[in-house]
């Protein structure tokens, strides 16, 4: 019997994790930054909570959530995305009566979804998530987006599209929904199989269908912004214009609508070309009903999450995947190996001082020549050996040898830190 993951689950090896770790760190500390707090909730809730919040009709209650019963007869659920049970931690910790009024709380952690598996869409995925929570202000979502936006490129993205729509309120969008049911209506043989079930349960969903004979159909469908009342076509407005004024570019998309019910007023996707037919990175929008659906009080609150498997494959594409600056110590005798070590010390204490690159001190174990750890530093995939040996160590010097291009020459030992942190930025 070979043991395999389960198909759509995967292992993440120290390689990727790497990649993992660098995006995380970027994301903890640009929303720690901008205010935001970590909140870690569990994996598995109440399968209501997500039938309640995301909504009965969605496909993602409807085809995709891991549900099971416990020994004592519980609906539970692997959590399909973080905002609901985020709600529900906020509603049972009463943080409405907590000051400040306006919460912001960031995560990052594995969702479920049982998905048919394939590039860019996994079972067991990630997300690095934000909610804004006590304010209906066209700032909150402004704030937010500016910050997903700028949170991208320093994971070194580029060619993102940032596409913005807005649903209207409750009114609105039943008023919208009642419209395009009645559009479809002699249409509905020329949908899809998917979307002639949508066409009653979830119609908004046939507006994104990617199946072309879908496409074609909703061609003349009416469209949502024109339907919008006075007052959310005002805030809509609003946001747009505060997005132009702070140079954020952003795609206006009448029939960008969203998978998840709770959703109300301004909606956002944010895709990538390089990607094929899951082209989402990330998405998020206005929920200002879902904290009184759950069982709160009635608060108004905005949130994003990006998916980081579809992050990690769109650096890949952008050939912006960080690499780690890799020292490796050799050593050429006792007392130099004992100096090595203290030396690997110190290079690792002043990690800091390499601030935005990624350093790994690696220090020679096995000993022998300089030419049998030299190869060992090149299997290590090395930029820089450090050399310690007799001659060194009686002139206080250290040999640096740049394992590109080959050239080495000696520094002195005291300024190791200044002079690789120099060099790690010419060859960055
Ligand atoms: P979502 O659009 O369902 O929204 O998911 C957000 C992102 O998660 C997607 O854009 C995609 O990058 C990633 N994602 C979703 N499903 C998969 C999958 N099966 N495999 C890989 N990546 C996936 C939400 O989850 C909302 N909770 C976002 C939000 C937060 N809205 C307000 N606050």
């Amino acid at each position: 019997m070979k043991y395999r993951s389960i198909r759509g689950m995967e292992d993440i090896l120290p390689e990727n994790a790497r990649v993992w770790q660098h995006i995380e760190r970027i994301a903890r500390r640009d929303l720690e930054g901008c205010g935001y707090g970590e909140i870690r909730t569990p994996v598995l809730e109440d399968t209501a909570i997500f039938v309640r919040g995301v909504g009965k009709n969605t496909d993602i209650v409807r085809k995709e959530m891991y549900t099971f019963t416990d020994k004592k007869e519980r609906s539970l659920t692997l959590r399909p995305e973080g905002t609901a049970p985020i709600v529900r931690a906020y509603i049972e910790h009463s943080l409405d009566k907590v000051a400040p009024r306006i919460k912001r709380f960031y995560y990052i952690g594995p969702m479920f979804r049982s998905e048919r598996p394939q590039k860019g869409r996994s079972r067991q995925f990630h997300q690095i998530g934000a909610e804004l929570i006590g304010t209906g202000s066209p700032f909150a979502e402004t704030e937010v987006i500016g910050q997903l936006s700028g949170m991208l490129k320093m994971f070194g993205l580029k060619n993102f599209i940032i596409k913005l729509n807005s649903l209207g309120c409750t009114a609105d969008k039943e008023r919208f929904e009642s419209k395009l049911k009645k559009y479809l209506r002699e249409k509905k043989n020329r949908l899809c199989p998917d979307c002639k079930e949508r066409a009653d349960k979830n119609v908004l969903r046939v507006l994104d269908c990617k199946n072309e004979t879908c496409i074609q159909a909703v061609r003349q469908a009416p469209g949502i912004l024109e339907g919008l009342c006075a007052s959310c076509r005002e805030h809509y407005m609003r946001v747009k214009e505060r997005l132009s004024k702070e140079d954020i570019e952003f795609k206006e998309t009448g029939n960008l609508v969203r998978g998840l019910d709770y959703y109300t007023g301004t909606v956002f996707e944010i895709t990538h070309p390089a990607l094929g037919s899951q082209d989402a990175i990330g998405a998020g929008g206005r929920y200002d009903n879902l904290i009184k659906d759950l069982g709160g009080p009635v608060t108004p609150a905005v949130g994003y999450a990006l998916g980081m498997e579809r992050i990690i494959l769109v650096l890949g594409k952008e050939n912006a995947l960080p690499e780690p600056i890799v020292v490796y110590l050799i050593t050429l005798g006792g007392e130099a190996e004992l100096k090595g070590a203290a030396i690997a010390a110190r290079l690792r204490e002043s990690g800091e001082k390499f601030r935005g690159t990624e350093i790994r001190v690696i220090k020679d174990i096995d000993g022998g020549t300089l030419k049998a750890q030299i190869k060992r530093a090149d299997k290590n995939k090395a930029t820089f050996a450090l050399i310690l040996g007799d001659d060194e160590i009686e002139k206080k010097k250290i040999t640096i040898k740049n394992m590109k291009t080959g050239t080495q020459d000696s520094v002195d030992e005291i300024s190791i830190t200044a002079e690789l942190t120099k060099r790690i930025k010419t060859s960055c």
